[in-house]
């Protein structure tokens, strides 16, 4: 067990990208890691990768129910749980008049309501057990930068950075802390697979607004992830922290 990580943290979204990477990160921190994620093939994977330390928990976190049911899940096969980071998210693209209310319910549910009902479920745990707590959300350039085809996940993301602040506020007399990490373009397999493929003229459109000029790695987000949950950002809530290789500053040329 690490000196100051929590020795247990919930990870929604680890079996693949971001959250898994942040998962492998925390394991190698020997920290004990409760898996969230609909994807169970995905989980069994990183279950086999990561070994015993990753506890696996299917389900969908669009279904209202699921948060609870997981939590309860990992608490009772975990031990008293002090960290969570909600990484579980959907990006899709789809012009506005093509949106539809199902996709749009998708993205909302998903990327705010589930992360609300998550610190919900176990919020109420970490105050009942009076353990206190840290809590990250991976949150998105996208907050603040509007592009078309997003009205979905943008309104997701800035909602999810003011509901940050509002859990941070909250929570802090429960010793609670809440942050947020933002991340621009990361090379996940996924945002990868889709570069290399049909999006190859959108990805390089997009590096080319990076200041730094090129997409991150997930890996480059991973300390900054395990610095908020741990100790040493015991002053730290509230907080939103764009890795974004300086996206989100303006326009880098012309
Ligand atoms: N990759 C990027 O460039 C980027 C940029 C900014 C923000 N983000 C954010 O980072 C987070 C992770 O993104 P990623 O690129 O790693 O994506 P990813 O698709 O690789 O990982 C997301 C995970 O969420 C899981 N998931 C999807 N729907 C779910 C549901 N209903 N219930 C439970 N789990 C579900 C998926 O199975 C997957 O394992 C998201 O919140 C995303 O918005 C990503």
């Amino acid at each position: 067990m690490s000196s100051d990580l929590p020795d247990t943290v919930i990870v929604t979204g680890a079996a693949s990208g971001i959250g898994l990477a942040i998962a492998r990160h925390l394991v190698g921190s020997s920290v004990t890691v409760a898996g969230i994620d609909v994807d169970a093939d995905g989980l069994a994977r990183a279950c086999d990768a990561l070994g015993p330390p990753f506890h696996p928990f299917a389900g969908d976190l669009c279904d209202p129910a699921a948060a609870e049911r997981l939590v309860a899940a990992a608490w009772d096969a975990c031990g008293p749980i002090s960290g969570l980071v909600n990484a579980a998210g959907i990006y899709p693209v789809t012009p506005l008049f093509d949106m539809a209310v199902a996709e749009w319910d998708a993205v909302l549910n998903l990327n705010l309501r589930a992360p609300f009902l998550m610190v919900q479920a176990l919020g109420r745990r970490m105050a009942d057990a009076g353990i206190g707590g840290s809590i990250v959300n991976i949150g998105s350039s996208a907050s603040t930068l509007a592009r078309p085809g997003i009205a979905h996940y943008g309104a997701s993301k800035a909602g999810f950075s003011q509901l940050t602040r509002n859990l941070a506020i909250e929570l802090a007399p429960l010793s609670i802390r809440v942050n947020a990490v933002a991340p621009g373009l990361i090379g996940t397999e996924r945002v990868m697979a889709h570069a290399e493929g049909a999006g190859q003229a959108e990805h390089a459109a997009k590096v080319a607004r990076i200041p730094l000029g090129r997409a991150g790695r997930p890996e480059e987000l991973v300390d900054l992830v395990a610095y908020l949950l741990s100790q040493r950002a015991s002053y730290v809530t509230g907080s939103i922290l764009f890795v974004d290789g300086g996206l989100t500053l303006g326009i880098p040329n012309y």
